[in-house]
Order: C-alpha cells, then sequence, then structure tokens
C-alpha cells in the first residue's frame, strides 16, 4: 500500500470541508478524494437500476461493478457514471439523503474501501469525508474534523442553493441536516466522530481564510510541508 501523505478531513456536510480540501489540494499540488461523490454516485446508480435502498445485497453488487471515474476539466472536476455525466444530478438534498441510506450498511462500506484507497499516490492526497482519518486512512499523519453547529450549516446551505437559482426553506434544510447527522452520527459502522488523533476545527464563526490558515498551519506542522 502507498505511504504518500494523506490529510484526512472529516466532519458533518456544510462545516466547509469541499471548500478546504479542494483548497489544501490545490496549494500542495496533491491529489483530491471526495469519498461522498462516491457514495452519491452509488445512490444514484442504485435508484437508476430501481433497487431497494434497504437492499444490502444488490447495494454491494452494484458498488462492486460501479463504473465511476472524476474527470479533471478546465471548469472543475466532472463526475461521471459510465458515459453519463452525472456532476450536478448528486449534487441534489434527495441524492445526499440517497447516500447516507447506502452508506449505512457495513458490506457497502467495505466494498467502496479499496477504491478510496487507491486514491493514494505520490506526493500526497487530500480525503474529505466522513472516515477517512477513522476507516480508511487510519494512519494519515494529519487529520482534521471539521465542525459547525447545525444551524450554521444550514444557513450557508439556503445561501448556496438560493445562489444557484433554486428555491430552499431554512427550517426544511435545518430539518434535513439535522437528520442526516443522526443517521450519519449514530449508525454502526464507520459512524461520524473525531479520530482520535484529530484536531477538531469549529467553523460556525470563522471565515474559509481562518479555517484555511489553521488547517495549513497544522499540515505543517505535523508534516513539514
Ligand atoms: O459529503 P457528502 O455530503 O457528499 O456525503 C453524502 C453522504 O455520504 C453523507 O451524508 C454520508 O452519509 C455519506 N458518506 C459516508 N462516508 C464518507 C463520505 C460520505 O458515509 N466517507
Amino acid at each position: 500500500m502507498s505511504k504518500a501523505v494523506v490529510i484526512a478531513v472529516d466532519g458533518p456536510g456544510g462545516a466547509g470541508k469541499g471548500e478546504l480540501t479542494q483548497r489544501l489540494a490545490r496549494d500542495l499540488g496533491f491529489a483530491l478524494l471526495d469519498s461522498g461523490a462516491i457514495y452519491r454516485v452509488l445512490g444514484y446508480a442504485a435508484r437508476k437500476a430501481g433497487l431497494a435502498l434497504f437492499d444490502e445485497d444488490s447495494l454491494v453488487q452494484e458498488a462492486q461493478v460501479l463504473n465511476l471515474r472524476f474527470e479533471t476539466t478546465e471548469r472543475g472536476v466532472r463526475v461521471m457514471l459510465g458515459d453519463e455525466d452525472v456532476t450536478s444530478a448528486i449534487r441534489t438534498e434527495e441524492a445526499g439523503v440517497n447516500a447516507s441510506k447506502v452508506a449505512q450498511f457495513p458490506a457497502v462500506r467495505q466494498a467502496l474501501l479499496q477504491r478510496q484507497r487507491a486514491f493514494r499516490k505520490e506526493p500526497g492526497l487530500v480525503a474529505d469525508g466522513r472516515d477517512m482519518g477513522t476507516v480508511v486512512f487510519p494512519d494519515a499523519p494529519v487529520k482534521i474534523f471539521l465542525d459547525a453547529r447545525a444551524e450554521v450549516r444550514a444557513q450557508r446551505r439556503v445561501k448556496q442553493l438560493e445562489a444557484a437559482g433554486k428555491k430552499a426553506d431554512y427550517a426544511t434544510v435545518l430539518s434535513e441536516i439535522k437528520d442526516r447527522d443522526e443517521r450519519d452520527r449514530n449508525r454502526k459502522v464507520a459512524p461520524l466522530v473525531p479520530a482520535k488523533d484529530a484536531v477538531v476545527l469549529d467553523s460556525s464563526d470563522l471565515g474559509i481564510e481562518e479555517v484555511y490558515a489553521k488547517a495549513r498551519a497544522l499540515v505543517r506542522e505535523k508534516t513539514s510541508l
């Protein structure tokens, strides 16, 4: 297995992991693993195949043959499922909920483990998810758990949706965020918890620049990069 440096960034949705990890990867010249996108694509593929999202055996089979690719383009990363560009289709609220449903099953997670570990290459990897520091890359030298209050995450999400020209209701978004948190934190396998050796950053009252500066300082302290 590759011993390349891994920066594991875990935490709930809406805490700012996406922005932070993209920026760290760009600045360090590292690869980026968006593990949530893998669960999102699996949920999407399962729906498309007409599978029930509680049918663990069929979901495992789907996970094993999932023809998923991340393509880097000038306009960012394109997520492909076979020949279909699913980049926007997997970003809906429904796709997030479906992802957290399929992600509950231990055998599904197991089936996706090697696929995630294969992203670890020189000079290094920034990994964004829920269990990067606890399960997928337990030996990562840098582990960050980026948290934020549910209310703040809901406000950020509403802003994002509005900026994308979509209708958003704060109370509905907040309740969906709380439901998803509950499912992610309480599942039996790979629950959303900070690794014992993770540094917890709360982004509720911090801007992206401050979060980035803290994370970057931590990377320097742990890896001298
Ligand atoms: O991060 P994102 O919102 O794209 O993740 C969607 C869902 O996928 C999460 O709510 C979580 O249930 C699941 N997930 C996971 N483990 C990961 C990444 C995502 O269980 N490493």
